[in-house]
């Protein structure tokens, strides 16, 4: 039969022959998933013997101090490097310029000591925000029009990376994208002597709708109303300003960086490791996994096989690690 190929490194050049064989696709591969690459986000309440559902994120659920030490548990015996710790606030202690987030016996500083005394060997990451914490859902003390304040609020997030780092945290995580406060917090952290305090830097966080289900879980949707944080968040449009942010993170003191959201801005995440070969990982937002477990809920999706190939995405996008809700069933997967 006559061959109508036209292409001049034919055949020569067979792209199929490496991938014929399982032998020679493994042998080829260029990027793999490990459970160290993995960061398990969790969401902690008061209270004891809770597993409260949250229903728009179907599988995670809202722990009480002892029984998220169960699933630390889970997660060192599974591999996974990192827990990151996000509180649930009761109402009651919301006010409007988040205090509660710099109480030393509030319930993060409480849940990280119990961590890292019943499970050492487990890195525990905190998010240094205030949305968990104020009464209006924004991530930072706000003024009478609403808009919110950079340097008080960098005061405030301050004390509250100092309070995680005397209660013993191994990694803060500014999320709250305020101008300067990863540099106000390396500066407080070396005058009190926590040196080794790493900051992964939330360098480029996006004002994405993604993170509705996140809201949810934290109890800060209502809160928040219809307001939104594009005043401090960044543009989903920007890709150049992406550099920018992370550049001024990294020269004034973050140890990793992060972009967020993760599949949607994979682009922004090539671009960062590229220019910067920094530690750098890939939040896998709320949104995303819930996108993921709805499409699968449908019977639309294989939920094993797209969570792992959306894992491993992030690794070939140039990330180092992934913050993703998925890390427990991942690791499983990863260990079988
Ligand atoms: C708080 C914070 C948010 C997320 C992580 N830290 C929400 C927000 O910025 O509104 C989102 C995580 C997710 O959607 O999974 N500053």
């Amino acid at each position: 039969m006559t061959s109508f190929i036209v292409n001049a490194d034919f055949p020569a050049h067979r792209p199929r022959r490496n991938r014929r064989d399982d032998f020679t696709r493994r042998l080829v591969r260029e990027n793999v998933l490990t459970v160290s690459d993995l960061i398990y986000p969790v969401f902690v309440m008061e209270g004891e013997g809770v597993r409260e559902p949250v229903p728009s994120m179907p599988g995670v659920v809202r722990y009480s101090p002892d029984t998220v030490l169960e699933a630390a548990k889970e997660c060192a015996a599974l591999g996974i490097p990192v827990m990151a710790v996000f509180p649930v606030i009761d109402p009651s202690l919301k006010t409007p310029d988040g205090i509660e987030a710099v109480n030393p016996k509030g319930l993060v500083p409480r849940v990280v000591a119990q961590l890292k005394d019943a499970v050492p060997n487990l890195g525990v990451l905190t998010d240094v925000a205030l949305d968990p914490y104020t009464s209006h859902g924004q991530d930072g003390v706000i003024d009478d029009d609403g808009y919110v304040l950079n340097e008080p609020t960098v005061e405030i997030l301050t004390q509250q990376a100092l309070v995680q780092a005397k209660a013993g945290v191994d990694i803060v995580a500014p999320s709250d994208m305020m101008d300067g406060r990863v540099g106000a917090i390396r500066t407080a952290l070396e005058a009190e002597k926590f040196i080794y305090t790493r900051i992964m830097a939330y360098s480029a966080k996006y004002a994405s709708a993604f993170y509705g289900p996140f809201r949810d879980a934290v109890g800060s949707a209502a809160n928040l109303g219809k307001s939104n944080k594009a005043t401090y968040q960044m543009d989903p449009a920007n890709r150049n300003e992406a550099l920018r942010e992370v550049a001024a993170d990294i020269r004034e003191g973050a140890d990793m960086v992060m972009v967020k959201p993760g599949m949607p801005y994979l682009d922004v995440l090539r671009d960062v490791k590229q220019a910067f070969g920094m530690p750098t990982y890939a939040y896998q937002v709320s949104g995303e996994y819930a996108m993921i477990k709805a499409a699968a809920a449908n019977g639309w999706l294989d939920h094993d096989k797209v969570m792992m190939e959306a894992l491993l995405a992030f690794k070939r996008a140039g990330a180092d690690g992934i913050l993703t809700y998925f890390a427990i069933d991942a690791a499983r997967i990863l260990k079988a």
